[in-house]
């Protein structure tokens, strides 16, 4: 899959995180809870060292709420992590829910007072998650612009909370993992990677495919079908011809069915669907392995 994200951005991130790091108390990793997987970036670990991490499983409006309790169950058995899911611009629940987790996790650092020193909050994670939203749904306010533009360049500086809390108020833009196939196209069918850093047919078809062999009565639904396709660009022809992508003289606009079917499933039109479990592990770690193994060779 055509998709890079660029080593000079990744170097140019960890110096950033690295050198900020080290006025953090507590960081929160946010990751779309659709993907918790292919969203999340392993050198949060490596830089926070002993610092408690709070993985904030956002978007779980749109994702398979038994998935993520399991996923939230998973993240829990790591030290010194505690995982919560909310939906970021619910400001109230998402204020409270991580407010809570704040105060627990001051308690994995015996040797801070608190009540001299406020404790200081770092919010990481990839492009799109929701970090601002979640900057702003704490704050109370709109300081990072939430949307799909690039980083936000102004110097950091921290927000008092209401509760001894200092929020860093830039987030630090980790990289995806998108080394493996597989994770490329479920960060694309997410949208945390933008669109048009992607081929929307080749997106669609592995769409198109995962979600017939995962979700087929969903499909079957949406799409008022009555059985599966027998292929993806099956599918894909017949939602083109369904909705608004046939064209003169009988042909499929693929890359509108493409489109269609990328957005439904954003949209959750498709239902909340999660495209990550804690029960795949095994196989994406493969995935991963192998990856490795090519990028070595
Ligand atoms: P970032 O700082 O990590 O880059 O993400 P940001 O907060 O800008 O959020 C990215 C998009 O995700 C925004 O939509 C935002 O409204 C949406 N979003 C954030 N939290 C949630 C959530 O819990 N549930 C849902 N459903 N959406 C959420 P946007 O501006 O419309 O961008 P886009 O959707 O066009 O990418």
């Amino acid at each position: 899959m055509a998709i890079q994200w660029y080593p000079g951005h990744m170097h140019k991130a960890r110096k950033k995180i690295k050198e900020n790091i080290t006025k953090i108390d507590i960081v929160i990793e946010v990751l779309d809870a659709r993907i918790p997987y292919s969203s999340e970036n392993p050198l949060v670990a490596q830089l926070r060292q002993n610092r408690p991490c709070i993985k904030v499983l956002n978007k779980s409006d749109l994702a398979d709420p038994n998935i993520t309790k399991a996923w939230i169950k998973h993240f829990n058995q790591e030290k010194g992590v505690k995982a919560v899911s909310v939906v970021g611009d619910k400001k109230g629940p998402t204020r409270s829910t991580i407010n809570d987790t704040i105060s627990f996790c001051k308690r994995w650092l015996p040797e801070r007072n608190f009540n001299s020193k406020p404790v200081r909050i770092m919010i990481l994670g990839i492009p799109n998650v929701g970090k601002s939203t979640i900057i702003n749904a704490l704050s109370n306010k709109s300081i990072a612009r939430v949307g799909n533009e690039p980083a936000i360049t102004k110097a950091q500086q921290f927000i008092h909370l209401d509760d001894g809390v200092l929020l860093c108020d830039t987030p630090g833009i980790l990289w995806p993992k998108i080394e493996e196939e597989g994770s490329g196209y479920r960060l694309a069918i997410t949208g945390a990677i933008k669109n048009t850093a992607i081929e929307f047919e080749d997106v669609a078809m592995y769409a198109a495919d995962y979600f017939m062999r995962n979700f087929p009565e969903q499909v079957i639904k949406r799409y008022q079908l009555d059985e599966l396709p027998s292929s993806d660009v099956e599918l894909l022809e017949i939602i083109g011809r369904k909705r608004g992508g046939l064209r003169a003289g009988g042909r499929i606009d693929m890359n509108k069915a493409s489109e269609v079917l990328l957005h439904d499933y954003r949209a959750n039109f498709l239902g909340s669907l999660s495209l990550e479990s804690p029960a795949m592990l095994d196989d994406l770690t493969k995935e991963e392995n192998i990856a490795d193994k090519q990028a070595k060779d």
